[in-house]
């Protein structure tokens, strides 16, 4: 696909579209399968290029990996693991972050494990300490190489008690992996409890695993000596329904989401309603569109779950921008998630960033120098304008923000939005919008 799109705004997007199972989840249940003696598989499986990705790397360490892009099937065999080369690990792992997760399965099956640098979305300094500390905790011994870090178990790795500085997803999701062929019982704290991590916890109990999950986010986990196959249908991915939600608001619009559930959308759905954005939950989806009249300005802080979730700021600020009043958004999350905020400025919105904390939630980037708050004045009518984006739901948001603009957008670099968005360009055809795929060539004004 080429990476510039052109956009012909103004159109309210109108009709139906599916979501598949949750990004977030599918990659770390395919790395789960790497912790089997026998083959797994998993259902519900979106066609997306994080999945592509996790399968050349499980396939670089010898897992068979068939995938049925059309029925969303992937069969995983993982009896035959070896190690991987470096180079290709790299080659593969570029643009993700999931490698970090293939450690505790590594450890298990091979005694060591590599990391590359690792990527994923430009949205703060994503540095993997956690991770690294709980290896360790577990017995690992980290190595840092000049082409990444070696990691290696050469005692076998014990379970442990872990606290977590902050509920991190990719942390606790570390440590489930881990702990449940090491040696004894591990106790997570301030453990993050997202429902992607919930359906990894399943997906855990099927292959023979033991874990309890407390009210008071503790974790605990008693290490078994063999784990088997497992058959999973994921969960759908709320953060896409959320993205195409917001869509539908900004846009004056009417979607049916085929596929979305509301408990695990359950505060998306109230913070939509108090916009002034309407619902309505059916037995095979949710239907979200723009009632008429205005839309309302609101209060809003990113949290872990239950909280709202970080991924579903983005899309939202754009609809925010075509509130009436001033809305202030306190990300909590990520130190750096407003950058996308410079394009939407571009296209005529009014928002203002903030280095201090304009909520009341506990937050990491008080007094600190990070833009992490805004404040978004509207309604403002949107303008086209040339676009480059910057990283997966920054990405998605300036489409949204284009759709809802008068005129004719280019977007650039719209193949970031293939990561996490299944089919996004037919989708978009599919609800009505006027989208045409062209050959990026040529240098685009950046707004
Ligand atoms: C997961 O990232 C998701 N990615 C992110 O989705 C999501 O935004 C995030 O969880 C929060 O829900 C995947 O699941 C692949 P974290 P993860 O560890 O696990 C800090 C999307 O668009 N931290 O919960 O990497 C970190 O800097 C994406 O789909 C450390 O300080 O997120 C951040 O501020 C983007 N040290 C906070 O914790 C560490 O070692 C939360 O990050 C690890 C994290």
């Amino acid at each position: 696909m080429s990476g510039l799109l052109t956009v012909e705004g103004g159109t309210p997007l109108q009709g139906e579209i599916t979501v598949r199972g949750a990004k977030n989840f599918v990659s770390k249940a395919m790395v789960a399968s790497l912790l089997g003696e026998e083959a797994s598989e998993l259902r519900n499986v979106p066609q997306i290029r994080d999945v592509e990705v996790v399968a050349n790397l499980l396939g670089l360490h010898g897992v068979s990996v068939e995938h049925d892009p059309q029925a969303g099937v992937i069969a995983l065999d993982p009896r035959n693991v070896e190690a991987a080369h470096v180079a290709d690990i790299d080659a593969y792992a570029g643009s993700s972050r999931i490698p970090i997760l293939f450690c505790g399965p590594l450890l298990h099956r091979l005694g060591e494990a590599f990391i590359p640098d690792l990527g994923g979305c430009r949205i703060g300094d994503r540095p993997i300490d956690y991770h690294l500390n709980i290896l360790r905790q577990f017995g690992a011994v980290v190595d840092k190489r000049v082409q990444g870090i070696h990691i290696s178990a050469p005692g076998g790795l014990r379970g442990t008690q872990i606290h977590l500085p902050y509920p991190s997803v990719g942390a606790t999701e570390q440590t489930l992996l881990t702990a449940v062929r090491a040696q004894g019982l591990t106790e997570l704290s301030n453990a993050a409890i997202e429902p992607e991590i919930m359906d990894l916890i399943a997906v855990l109990q099927k292959m023979g695993a033991i874990i309890s999950v407390d009210t008071d986010r503790t974790i605990r986990i008693e290490g078994v000596d063999r784990l088997q196959g497992f058959r999973h249908t994921a969960l759908a991915d709320r953060i896409e329904a959320g993205s195409w939600a917001s869509a539908a608001l900004a846009t004056r619009g009417d979607v049916f989401v085929k596929g979305a559930t509301q408990p695990e959308m359950m505060t998306f759905l109230n913070t939509f309603r108090k916009v002034g954005g309407a619902f309505d939950v059916r037995a095979d989806g949710i239907r979200f569109w723009h009632p008429g009249g205005e839309l309302r300005s609101i209060v809003l802080e990113t949290d872990v779950h239950p909280g709202f979730m970080t991924d579903w700021q983005q899309p939202l600020v754009v609809a925010l921008t075509q509130a009436t009043g001033l809305s202030i958004v306190h990300e909590t999350v990520y130190e750096n998630r407003f950058g996308f905020t410079d394009a939407l400025r571009g296209m005529g919105a009014t928002i203002q960033i903030y280095r201090e904390c304009l909520g009341g939630l506990e937050c990491r980037f008080d007094q600190r120098n990070f833009n992490h708050s805004a404040v978004i004045s509207g309604p403002t009518p949107l303008r086209a304008a040339d676009i480059e984006v910057p990283d997966l739901r920054g990405g998605f948001s300036h489409l949204i923000a284009a759709l809802a603009a008068e005129g004719v957008s280019r977007v650039r670099g719209i193949d970031i939005i293939n990561r996490g968005y299944e089919n996004f360009m037919d989708k978009l055809e599919a609800l009505g919008a006027k989208v045409s795929l062209a050959e990026a060539q040529g240098q685009v004004a950046l707004v």
